[in-house]
């Protein structure tokens, strides 16, 4: 017979009763669609993928990869240097296999680059590996920017800022149309988007 509240022993309901006053989400995780490989999340620079991303891995116990990271760990060079000495074509076609190698890795949070959905067979390896769920972190071009501006990362991207809202109102639609969910991030801290984007996933169980 199920243990209900009822017939629970005293020792068991004051030990739930305090994990739930503790950190409710921590001792309940929460069921994701059994079907789900790779939690990936795009939006423009400064968006928090990274920083989110790996909020939600260590939530779940999954693995957080980083796709700057991989990339610059396969060049052996770092993203600026990528495009200081041999392009953005360069850095791009490096991107899309990295990103290939990084969707073979199982229940991984992958933070995108900001520039991943811009290339077609990009999109379309996102779209049709099995068990992807896409999640855009929106948020306006001005906080974006303030953001960037605070952190101590070099983006070759961000060199020219009207350049780079231009860029930001070209990929608005392609981060769009390729989330499974849009959460906004403009006013919430790190973890309540962590928070949002698993209440988000969990709620789509059935997928
Ligand atoms: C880029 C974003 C960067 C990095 C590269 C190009 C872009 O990643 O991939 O500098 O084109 O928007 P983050 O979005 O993690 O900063």
């Amino acid at each position: 017979m199920p243990t209900t509240a009822k017939s629970r022993p005293e020792e068991l309901t004051d030990t739930l009763d305090l994990l739930a006053a503790e950190e409710p989400s921590a001792a309940l995780p929460p069921e994701l669609p059994a079907t789900l490989r790779h939690i990936v999340l795009t939006g423009f620079m400064g968006a928090g993928k990274s920083t989110v991303g790996r909020l939600v891995a260590d939530r779940l116990g999954w693995v957080f990869l980083d796709l700057d990271d991989h990339l610059e760990a396969r060049a052996g060079l770092s993203v600026p240097e990528i495009f200081a000495r041999h392009g953005e074509a360069h850095f791009r076609r490096l991107e899309s296999s990295a990103l290939a190698s990084a969707l073979g890795r199982p229940r991984t949070v992958l933070a995108l680059g900001g520039g991943t959905p811009e290339v077609l067979t990009n999109r379309l390896l996102l779209e049709q590996t099995p068990g992807t769920a896409v999640i855009f972190l929106d948020a306006p071009f001005p906080t974006l920017f303030d953001r960037c501006v605070l952190q101590e990362i070099s983006r070759p991207v961000l060199a020219d800022p009207a350049a780079a809202e231009l860029r930001f109102a070209a990929r608005h639609p392609l981060y769009r149309r390729l989330a499974r969910h849009t959460i906004g991030t403009a006013d919430a801290t790190p973890e309540e988007t962590a928070l949002a984007l698993i209440a988000a996933l969990a709620q789509n169980r059935a997928s």
